[in-house]
């Protein structure tokens, strides 16, 4: 049998080329030798969103990215969180055998409770209990994800180690799978590429805007003149051509260290790479966003899988509580 892989990423809507390098094309990499399960986590996205008009809006955008980047329903299970309600009973389990003080020690419920303070709800402290209780209900045994989840993957096999002492075993404890990829810088070449600072490109942006987009990319500060030599270890446009145009990477280079190549060409090097590289995500992407009743269907049928499995494991959890 296959060993099962679950991973989850909140519904932001449009991806950019931080979710697919870093996840995405992993998550399809893992397609053929796991048993995966890809879960569009719309609860945990509300411990953080006052606004959620848009909410259904960014599932649907998000899953038109990922099936068009590969993504195979016949090969893996996608689904929306709150359509398997069965995972927030376990959450709900799982709390009562989760010291409080561990939670309160997670760094990123730390920077949460900084950044939002008017609005540290009981949610944001639960958020790695409903992250463990997503990866255990299907008993997966790998967690693809970046490095800023390792704090809540090393909770997850402690809050699944103690139920495994309390009740009996029953849970893996499941193991983080770090991409290959660090995580990708945005526009402004400092923050990671993010869509809440705007310095991102979208996947599914025409070949035009793309363009556009990356002509706005903050490069070598030093290069003020187009006479300027440049340090291309220091600039993001020289880290993204090594992604997306490996074969020139080295000769760009030496050109920009002397000053043979200017940012602007570049920078349209790298936007035309971008483009004929993305180019039959952006038909596939096409293709599907023609089939809207598709998309829903997908997801209905993910949801019907997931929660099979998922039930499953809730009475397995209830009876060994002594709650049946
Ligand atoms: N916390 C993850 C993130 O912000 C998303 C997530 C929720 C997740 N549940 C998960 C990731 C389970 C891996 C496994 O990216
Ligand atoms: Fe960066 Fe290219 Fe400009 Fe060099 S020439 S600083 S690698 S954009």
């Amino acid at each position: 049998m296959k060993h099962r892989v679950f991973s989850g990423a909140r519904p932001t809507g449009r991806q950019h080329l931080g979710n697919y390098l870093g996840a995405l094309q992993n998550w399809v990499n893992m397609q053929d030798d796991y048993d995966c399960v890809y879960c569009i986590v719309d609860i945990h996205a509300l411990t953080t969103l006052e606004d959620t008009s848009s909410l259904q809006k960014d599932i649907y955008e998000m899953t038109l990215d990922w099936l068009a980047a590969g993504l195979d329903p016949k090969k893996s299970i996608l689904f929306v969180q709150s359509h398997v309600p069965e995972v927030m009973v376990l959450h709900t389990l799982l709390s009562m055998v989760t010291p409080l003080g561990w939670l309160l020690r997670v760094p990123t419920f730390k920077e949460k409770a900084k950044i939002q303070p008017q609005n540290v709800n009981y949610g944001l402290v639960g958020y790695p209990v409903l992250q463990t209780a997503d990866i255990v209900i299907y008993k997966a045994e790998f967690v693809p994800v970046g490095e800023d989840q390792l704090p809540h993957l090393e909770l997850a096999r402690e809050i699944a180690r103690r139920f495994n002492n309390l009740f009996g075993d029953t849970f893996p404890e499941p193991q983080a799978k770090l991409t290959l990829f660090p995580s990708i810088l945005g526009l402004d070449g400092k923050e990671k590429m993010s869509k809440q600072l705007k310095n991102d490109i979208e996947i599914a942006l025409s070949p035009e805007d793309t363009i556009k987009r990356v002509m706005t990319a903050v490069t070598d500060p030093a290069r003020q003149y187009r006479s300027d030599p440049g340090h291309p270890e220091i600039c993001n446009i020289y880290r993204l051509q090594g992604y997306f145009n490996p074969s020139q990477v080295d000769a760009l280079a030496d050109q920009c260290r002397s000053a043979k190549i200017g940012c602007v060409d570049c920078k349209m090097l790298l936007a035309q790479k971008i483009n004929s590289n993305l180019e039959p995500f952006r038909e596939r992407r096409a293709a599907f966003a023609a089939k809207p009743q598709y998309i829903k269907d997908v997801l209905a049928d993910g949801a019907q899988r997931a929660q099979a499995i998922a039930s499953e494991t809730l009475s397995e959890v209830k009876q060994k509580m002594g709650l049946i």
